[in-house]
């Protein structure tokens, strides 16, 4: 199975203050505002939706390809990634530009400042998905994730050209869009991935209803947080999932990804959306107990483990033969 995961490609640098902004801030001296806080703690964490995508194919033993733009400084994510199963043949490097990056301080009150850097993420609209295509085979699904709206419209337009089945995943970038983008990401994809919020926001910016939308995509899968998920679609009867159970939720970054990453695994072992499902809620699970994105772990065995203790014997078996197998 051929997979193509396009999105951003970014990290994240988060920093505590032990004190308040607000002790700092003089308010009648705005217009000349200049502060610097000292701050207890710096975290850098590998994000960006398409790496968390492919790290978690990647723990399932599958050979996603990372479509997406970075910078020189990509060098050591790369290298974490392709030793977890990722193919990076295909990132562009900016010559100019950083990696995206998401520098965020937050202090003792949980008041923050934030900026976010595109940097060379906005080279994305520049990657062709024919030359990645010629280089591993006919793409099963082009995932078109989370990054700049120019490269989302472009690779989007390309697959119908193509023929290549796509997957739209728009999530943050719904918030920023204008309904008509959001109408050419959607319309004709094989599958349409949101939570349940961008969900209502997807008919709102459209101006499509549930119904019409149904009639646009193939399946549209809706994860609803701790509750689980919704998989539905014209000629599939549609069912909820509930979410696995015993999750002790430490941080919930990067559960959206892991459990697409989980659910297209499950459909590139052929089982079926309802085991697809099912996998991506564990795969969810895991992230949901570890602080970062990208930073969890399982041997195959506690994975099928976990997945027959939520979802029975029959589920556990099926993607035991294929994980096992990898
Ligand atoms: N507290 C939880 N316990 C167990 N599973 C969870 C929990 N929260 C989320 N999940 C799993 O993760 C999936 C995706 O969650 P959710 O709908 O919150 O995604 P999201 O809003 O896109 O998240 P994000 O964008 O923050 O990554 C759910 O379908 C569920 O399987
Ligand atoms: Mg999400």
């Amino acid at each position: 199975m051929s997979l193509l995961i396009a999105g951003s490609i970014a990290t994240d640098h988060l920093m505590s203050f032990g004190g308040r902004f607000s002790d700092s801030l003089v308010v009648d001296q705005l217009d000349k505002l200049s502060v610097s806080f000292l701050v207890d703690d710096l975290e850098i964490r590998r994000g960006g939706v398409a790496p968390n995508m492919c790290f978690g194919l990647g723990r399932l033993g599958l050979r996603p390809v990372l479509v997406g733009a970075a910078g020189e400084d990509f060098a050591d994510y790369r290298s974490w990634l392709e030793r977890h199963g990722v193919d990076c043949d295909s990132v562009h490097i900016s010559e100019s530009q950083h990696t995206a990056r998401f520098v965020c301080t937050t202090d003792a009150s949980m008041a923050q400042f934030a900026s976010f850097y595109p940097g060379a993420m906005s080279e994305a609209r520049l990657i062709e998905l024919a030359p990645i295509a010629a280089r591993v085979g006919a793409p099963d699904y082009v995932l078109v994730g989370a990054d700049d709206p120019e490269a989302m419209r472009r690779h989007t337009e390309e697959c119908r050209q193509r023929g290549y089945p796509f997957i739209a995943d728009p999530s943050q970038q719904l918030a920023f869009s204008e309904g008509a983008l959001i109408r050419e990401l959607v319309d004709g994809a094989a599958l349409l991935f949101s939570n349940e919020y961008e969900s209502h926001m997807i008919e709102a910016k459209t101006g499509w209803s549930g119904d019409d939308i149904l009639d646009r995509v193939g399946v549209q899968v809706t994860t609803l947080g701790a509750q689980g998920v919704r998989v539905q679609g014209r000629g599939i009867e549609a069912f909820e999932l509930p979410a696995v159970a015993e999750v002790e939720a430490i941080e919930p970054t990067g559960v959206g990804d892991a459990f697409r990453a989980g659910f297209l695994a499950g459909l590139a072992w052929d089982l079926g959306l309802e085991r697809a499902a099912q996998v991506g809620c564990v795969l969810a699970a895991y992230v949901v107990e570890t602080v970062g994105t990208q930073e969890y772990s399982f041997t195959a065995d506690d994975f099928t483990a976990r997945l027959g203790r939520q979802y029975g014997p029959v589920a556990a078996a099926e993607v035991d033969e294929r994980l096992g197998a990898r």
